[in-house]
């Protein structure tokens, strides 16, 4: 029963329906949904071996050396999800978590066609979990917004992954965070104030969950699935080690609260591309620690852009370190790629390069802002997160605000500003006033063409 292959879970839990489907699948190709349905169930053709646990399994018989271990498929329907969105399934994701651990390279099924309701929950590695396992999303996961749900202590994210060491979250299914539950009961919002003025940090503490959370992760790999409505962030990566994220989607409101797409902290070794993000807030948020990340081929829309920062907050030491983006499109967002930091933190952001860059209706596309305060009270400090090597090759599209916007600090001038190939024009009536290019101790050099001419970049050999 346990371990079945997920043919076999599809078609013996809605049999008429699912071959349908399956059958459609083949003949016309089918949505993407269909194929990762389809997919798994070739790939799981051969029977699995008997799970390890269970007193009442007698041992496989005649041993034989085992052939490298075909990974096991542990079912959360198996161990007791019911999967109708309405029953609370938390203790079978535990349990299915669980026992997977228990083998090296076994799978953890979400199956297609069911809703499980889920409330907080860890999926701990560690040494008490083997390595590389592979959580396959098929089905919808929905988080339970339920009060009882959510005890103090599991506020800041609903799944979690912590401490594990190659680890998969793939498959065609939804990560749904119900977020406007959380959305609506926003103090602030409720206030009336714009979200794109509040402080993450202090948002956060609004008990607002991040939806999807990979702490302290080795070799991880997010891919296929869609996360959406999150309360809070879609997918955190903090303090990880060689990421990939590929062909997944994001998709909530432009106008949700502090919704960042990606959020990276503290991660080494990151690769995101064939990634469509819609949310309120960064796209991709490269946060302080970060080193080595790579983002291409990525839409972004709504949303506010692809930021490095906020960075130095509250005096902070902050170091991000070579980010390349490139071939990424973004549609009526706020910012294209932005770099903020807060007045009065040290360390730096270093050498960051965006290329290809697409734009349309973005309100301001390059952004470098020192002075990043999101509210009204910050001061000019004597020390700022150094800005040096940002370059900006072939970045091209409509704006609506301003296109080009770079305001380092007094304190800690930016160096290494490289403007190249950059052709950009304003919308027509957008409703905006169309502003020219600001810049303040922004040094750097250009290299034609350059429209609108960025003529404040301070360039070598000016005063
Ligand atoms: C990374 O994870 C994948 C899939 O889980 C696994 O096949 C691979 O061996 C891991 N690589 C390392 C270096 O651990
Ligand atoms: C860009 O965004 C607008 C407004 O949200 C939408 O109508 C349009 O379809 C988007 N364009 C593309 C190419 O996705
Ligand atoms: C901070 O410094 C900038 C640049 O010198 C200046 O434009 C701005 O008005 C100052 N802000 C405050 C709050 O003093």
């Amino acid at each position: 029963m346990m371990g079945q292959s997920i043919q076999n879970v599809c078609l013996a839990n809605n049999a008429t329906f699912l071959s349908a489907l399956l059958l459609l699948a083949v003949t016309t190709s089918g949505g993407p949904s269909l194929q990762c349905c389809l997919a798994r169930s070739e790939t799981h053709r051969r029977p699995p071996p008997t799970p390890p646990d269970g007193p009442h399994h007698p041992p496989a018989a005649p041993v034989m050396t085992p052939p490298p271990s075909p990974s096991a498929t542990f079912s959360v329907v198996d161990y007791g999800a019911v999967g109708d969105g309405v029953t609370d399934d938390t203790k079978a994701f535990a349990d299915a978590w669980s026992a997977a651990c228990a083998a090296e390279a076994s799978t953890v099924l979400v199956p297609a066609s069911y809703v499980f309701l889920v409330g907080p929950i860890a999926f701990t590695g560690g040494d008490s979990c083997e390595p590389n396992v592979v959580f396959q999303v098929d089905g919808t996961i929905l988080a339970n917004t339920g009060s009882t749900a959510w005890r103090s202590g599991y506020a800041t994210q609903w799944l979690e992954f912590k401490s594990v060491r190659g680890l998969t979250i793939q498959g065609c299914g939804v990560i749904d965070g119900q977020g406007s539950h959380w959305w609506s009961r926003n103090p602030l919002v409720d206030q009336g104030q714009t979200t794109t003025e509040l402080d993450p940090d202090r948002v956060g503490t609004i008990d607002r969950p991040t939806a999807l959370r990979v702490y302290q992760g080795d070799n991880v790999t997010v891919t296929g699935i869609t996360i959406r409505s999150s309360p809070k962030f879609h997918l955190t990566l903090d303090t990880c080690r060689a990421v990939e994220v590929h062909g997944v989607t994001i998709a909530s409101p432009g106008d949700s609260p502090n919704t960042d797409g990606i959020h990276l902290a503290s991660s080494v070794g990151v690769s995101i591309h064939h990634t469509t993000i819609a949310c309120g807030d960064d796209c991709v948020s490269i946060q302080a620690g970060c080193s080595d990340v790579s983002i291409r081929n990525v839409y972004c829309g709504p949303g506010h852009g692809i930021s490095v920062g906020g960075l130095g907050k509250g005096g902070a030491t902050a170091t991000v370190s070579d980010v390349t983006v490139q071939d990424v499109t973004f549609n009526h967002t706020m910012t294209g790629v932005r770099i903020k930091t807060w007045q009065g933190g040290s360390g730096s952001v270093k050498n960051v390069r965006f290329s290809g860059v697409r734009v349309s209706a973005v309100k301001t596309p390059i952004v470098i802002d020192q002075y990043y305060c999101d509210h009204t009270a910050c001061t000019n400090q004597t020390s700022a997160v150094a800005v040096v090597g940002a370059a900006y090759q072939g970045v091209a599209g409509t704006y609506t605000q301003r296109p080009v916007y770079l305001a380092c600090s007094d304190a800690a001038p930016c160096s290494g500003i490289h403007l190249a190939d950059i052709q950009l024009q304003p919308v027509k009536d957008s409703g905006y006033r169309v502003q020219g290019p600001f810049c303040w101790k922004a040094h750097g050099d250009e290299m034609r063409p350059v429209e609108p001419p960025v003529d404040c970049l301070i360039t070598a050999g000016a005063p």
